[in-house]
């Protein structure tokens, strides 16, 4: 039986926060993005640890505003454009939730996802009802593992082998809680 949702968890669904850290906006999308968007959602390059193949190209569907969506989607601004995404998904009981994300290349290496994923973690352990945070990590990709170490996740094991998303590989599992951020 699954759980009622906090309400404001599904404030958030519905109605998403725009966080600023620094010059990074994160923040829905709209239209006008489109294109931003498309640039790196459909580049192959991007999907080689991720743990699946890029979605089938559509036409961008943004979010309608008062609309429960099925997870917190935050697009990334960054010098004027849409250069990524972060993302909680996969929540359960409105308290624990999966962490993924998502840069175009041209803006890779410059922090950006490090930043990004603090300020989303921050956001959803602090202000909405999440306690656990988690993510998996191929241990081919120790970019993402920085970027998760940056925000302050603790790596708590390695699976072997294992199904991640869509592609079995050795992977790490990464974890967050409440607790290490409000001490
Ligand atoms: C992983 C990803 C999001 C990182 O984005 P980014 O904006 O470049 O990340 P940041 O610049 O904040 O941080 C990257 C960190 O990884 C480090 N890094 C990069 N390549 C590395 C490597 N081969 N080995 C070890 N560390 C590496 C960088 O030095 C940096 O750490 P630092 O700030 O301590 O110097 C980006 O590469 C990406 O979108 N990859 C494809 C999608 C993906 O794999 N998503 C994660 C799925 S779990």
């Amino acid at each position: 039986m699954s759980m009622a949702l906090p309400e404001a968890l599904v404030d958030a669904l519905c109605r998403l926060p725009t966080l600023q850290v620094g010059d990074i906006t994160l923040r829905d999308a709209t239209e006008a993005d489109e294109q931003d968007i498309a640039a790196y959602r459909y580049d192959k390059s991007l999907y080689t640890h991720y743990g699946t193949k890029p979605p089938r190209r559509k036409p961008f569907a943004p979010h309608k505003l008062g609309q429960k969506a099925q997870d917190l989607t935050w697009y990334i601004q960054y010098r004027g454009r849409i250069v990524g995404e972060c993302f909680v998904w996969r929540i359960v009981d409105g308290r624990m939730g999966a962490v993924g994300y998502i840069i175009a290349k041209d803006a890779q290496g410059k922090g950006v996802a490090g930043r990004a994923v603090s300020a989303m973690i921050l956001h959803c352990l602090t202000e909405l009802p999440f306690t656990r945070l988690y993510a998996q990590v191929s241990t081919a990709n120790p970019a993402s593992a920085r970027v998760l170490e940056k925000a302050g996740f603790a790596r708590e094991g390695l699976v072997r082998q294992g199904k991640m998303m869509s592609v079995y590989c050795d992977h790490w599992i990464y974890g967050i809680l409440r607790e290490d951020v409000v001490k």
